[in-house]
């Protein structure tokens, strides 16, 4: 039988399916890892702010304690975010002229709040609580990183699924002292694991039954 299609086509043929191949495998992968990448969870973008805050100037060097803003963290679900008076008891006299302080005077003089920018969410299918971590020993730092180095805040830790699991299979190594918790350059010589161990039996904390999926899919 005559050839139908000449052996230069026949080339051709095969390099046009490779090309394809190789451009379908490369897109799938390509797909993969951004789907794993900071650009879809949000890890290490800054967000545009009202004013720039800077946690590593009144945390880092100030050394205010994250609990004088974010008052709600030890009894609630959420942290909550601060109201205009609560950065007013100190800018009411420090820097109280400077522009870049302009948005808080006009939140104060129209009693309208700030409308700060989300950087940390989750999803609303997750249930997440405050308390109940901090109560437990768990240092913010472990999910929000050295905040007080941030001259703008970033979410430093991805807090994914998986983050959440590898915790909750074995708090102990991450568990710290009462006290401790807002500390975030605490560090101690002591062997975590058995600290931790210690800590779990005081504050009966029963690791088995914390990665079921109605703890955090409620
Ligand atoms: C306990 C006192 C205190 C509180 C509360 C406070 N600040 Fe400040 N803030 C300061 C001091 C002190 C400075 C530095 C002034 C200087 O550098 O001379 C400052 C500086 C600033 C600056 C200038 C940029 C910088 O970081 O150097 C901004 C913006 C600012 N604060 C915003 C806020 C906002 C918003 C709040 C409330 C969420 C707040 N501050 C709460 C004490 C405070
Ligand atoms: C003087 C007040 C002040 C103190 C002290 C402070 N924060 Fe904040 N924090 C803020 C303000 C205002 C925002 C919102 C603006 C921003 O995201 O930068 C914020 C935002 C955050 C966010 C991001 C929340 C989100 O999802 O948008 C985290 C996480 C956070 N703070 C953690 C901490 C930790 C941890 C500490 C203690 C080590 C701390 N903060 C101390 C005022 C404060
Ligand atoms: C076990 C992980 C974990 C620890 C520990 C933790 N956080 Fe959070 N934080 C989160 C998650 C997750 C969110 C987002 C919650 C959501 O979207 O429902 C969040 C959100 C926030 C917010 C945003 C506003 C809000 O009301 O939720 C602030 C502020 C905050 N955290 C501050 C803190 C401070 C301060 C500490 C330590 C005292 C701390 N966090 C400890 C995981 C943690
Ligand atoms: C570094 C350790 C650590 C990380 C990370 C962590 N957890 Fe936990 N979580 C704990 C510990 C410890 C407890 C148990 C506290 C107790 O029993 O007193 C707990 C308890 C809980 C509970 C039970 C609350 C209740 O009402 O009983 C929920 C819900 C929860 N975590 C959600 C989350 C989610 C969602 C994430 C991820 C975004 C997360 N946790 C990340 C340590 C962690
Ligand atoms: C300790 C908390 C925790 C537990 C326990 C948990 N999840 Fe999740 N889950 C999360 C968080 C946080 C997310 C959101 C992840 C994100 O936004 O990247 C999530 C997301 C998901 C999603 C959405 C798809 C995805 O991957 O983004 C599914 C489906 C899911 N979980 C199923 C389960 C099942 C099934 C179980 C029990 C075997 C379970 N989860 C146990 C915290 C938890």
């Amino acid at each position: 039988m005559a050839q139908i299609f000449s052996r230069s086509a026949d080339t051709w043929l095969r390099l046009g399916l490779l090309v394809l191949f190789v451009g379908l495998t490369g897109g799938l992968l390509v797909a993969l890892a951004l789907d794993r990448s900071d650009y879809r969870t949000g890890r290490n973008w800054v967000v545009e702010q009202p004013l720039p805050f800077s946690h590593a100037h009144h945390v880092g060097e100030l050394k205010i304690d994250c609990r004088y803003c974010h008052s709600s963290v030890e009894s609630s679900a959420m942290a909550s975010l601060p109201p205009t008076e609560t950065c007013m008891t100190c800018h009411s006299q420090i820097w109280k002229n400077a522009d870049l302080l302009e948005p808080l005077r006009k939140s104060l003089r129209e009693s309208q709040p700030l409308h700060w920018q989300r950087v940390v969410e989750l999803p609303d299918y997750v249930y997440f609580h405050h308390g109940v971590h901090v109560n437990a020993g768990v240092g913010c730092s472990e999910c929000h990183g050295a905040v007080d180095r941030m001259q703008l805040m970033f979410k430093a830790e991805p807090l994914s699924m998986g983050q959440c699991l590898a915790c909750h299979r074995d708090p102990a190594p991450h568990l710290r002292p009462a006290g401790q918790v807002t500390r975030l350059q605490w560090h101690t010589d002591q062997d975590r694991r058995a600290l931790g161990e210690q800590l779990m039996k005081d504050r009966r904390i029963d690791p088995r039954g914390l990665s079921d999926c109605g703890i955090c899919h409620r």
